[in-house]
C-alpha cells in the first residue's frame, strides 16, 4: 500500500488522512483561540514524547488519561481530516498538534494569544528516525535505502517537506512571548528542567509529587508499554507493526551509526548553508 504524497503548495503530505480542502481551510478558516496550546515540529523530532509530557501536564500527573485515551484523541493533529473535524466541534481551549510548516498554518494563529511549543531535534537523528519510521508506515512513499532516503530529506521529498525550511520559517517566531522552543535533546538530558521549563511556560503548577508522576510515565519504556500512545492501536493496513514500531530507540546520536563519512560531510556543508542567520547555541547539536 506504500505510496506516494498528497502534493498541497508544493508541500508533500501523506496519501492517506489528509484532503486539499482541509488543508485549504486549515490555512484560511480555522480560528486559533487565544487558550489554544499547540505542539509544532517537523515529523520524527519527539512529538508524541511531548504530546505525552503535555498530557500529563494537565492531568496533574495522574496517569488515568493518557493510559484511557489514545494520544491522538488527547492533542488531536490539526491538520488531517479526522483531528480538523475534532477540533471544530471541540468548545472552549484546545491541545492540538501539528506538523506544518509556517506559510500552510492557521492565519489565524498569528493575531491570537495562542501557546505554542517548537519542538526541534537534530536533523541528522530526525533524518534516521524518519528512514526506519516511512519503512513501517504505509501511507507515504517507501525508502528502499538509506541513502535514498537521505537523498529524499535533502530534497524536502519527504512527509512536510524540507526540514531546513521548516525550522527557518518557525524559528522567525523565537523571541515571542506565546512561542516556546525545546530540543529533543534538552529533553533527554534533563527531563526535570524541561518538564519544568514547559508547565511554566503554559502557566501551570505541579507540586513535585505531580512532576514526578509525571517524569516516571513520559520515560521511553512507559510510552512503548502505553498502548494509547505507542502507536500499536493503528491498523496493519496503515503501519506493519511486525517491521518495527514508533518508539524505536529513543535515543541522542543513532545517526552515526547510520551516516557514511561522505553523508556527515555533505550534510554538515549543507546545513551551513541553509540555516544561516541562526544564534549560535540555539541548537545544541551545534551547526
Ligand atoms: P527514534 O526513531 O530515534 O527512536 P515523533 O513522535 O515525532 O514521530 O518522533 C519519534 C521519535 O521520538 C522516535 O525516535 C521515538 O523513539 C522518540 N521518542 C518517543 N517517545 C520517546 C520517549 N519517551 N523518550 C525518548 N524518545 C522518545
Amino acid at each position: 500500500m506504500a505510496s506516494d504524497y498528497l502534493w498541497f503548495e508544493g508541500i508533500p503530505f501523506p496519501s492517506v488522512g489528509y484532503r486539499t480542502e482541509d488543508l485549504k481551510s486549515v490555512k484560511n478558516e480555522f480560528v486559533v483561540r487565544d487558550g489554544d496550546v499547540i505542539m509544532l515540529s517537523f515529523p520524527k523530532s519527539g512529538t508524541n514524547w511531548l504530546r505525552e509530557i503535555i498530557s500529563l501536564i494537565y492531568s496533574k500527573g495522574d496517569p488515568n488519561w493518557i493510559r484511557s485515551v489514545p494520544i491522538w484523541d488527547r492533542s488531536p493533529w490539526l491538520e488531517t481530516k479526522a483531528g480538523y473535524e475534532q477540533l471544530q466541534k471541540k468548545e472552549g481551549a484546545r491541545i492540538y498538534t501539528s506538523h506544518l510548516p509556517i506559510q500552510l498554518f492557521p492565519k489565524s494563529f498569528f493575531d491570537s494569544k495562542a501557546k505554542m511549543i517548537y519542538l526541534l531535534r537534530n536533523p541528522r537523528d530526525v533524518i534516521t528516525s524518519g528512514f526506519y519510521f516511512y519503512r513501517i508506515l504505509k501511507v507515504c512513499k517507501y525508502p528502499q535505502t538509506f541513502d535514498q532516503y537521505f537523498e529524499w530529506f535533502l530534497q524536502g521529498n519527504v512527509p512536510f517537506g524540507s526540514w531546513f525550511d521548516h525550522c527557518q520559517g518557525w524559528l522567525q517566531m523565537r523571541g515571542k512571548e506565546n512561542f516556546f522552543i525545546i530540543t529533543y535533546e534538552e529533553l533527554h538530558q534533563d527531563l526535570r528542567t524541561s518538564v519544568e521549563k514547559i508547565f511554566q511556560f503554559l502557566g501551570e503548577k505541579l507540586d513535585s509529587k505531580e512532576l514526578n508522576s509525571v517524569l516516571k510515565n513520559v520515560s521511553f519504556k512507559a510510552m512503548q508499554d502505553n498502548k494509547m500512545s505507542n502507536h500499536t492501536l493503528i491498523p496493519d493496513t496503515f503501519m506493519d507493526h511486525s517491521q518495527g514500531q514508533l518508539l524505536r530507540k529513543g535515543v541522542t546520536g543513532d545517526w552515526k551509526r547510520h551516516f557514511t563519512v561522505a553523508q556527515s560531510e555533505a550534510f554538515d556543508k549543507i546545513y551551513r548553508e541553509k540555516m544561516v542567520g541562526l544564534p549560535p547555541g540555539l541548537c545544541p547539536w551545534g551547526p
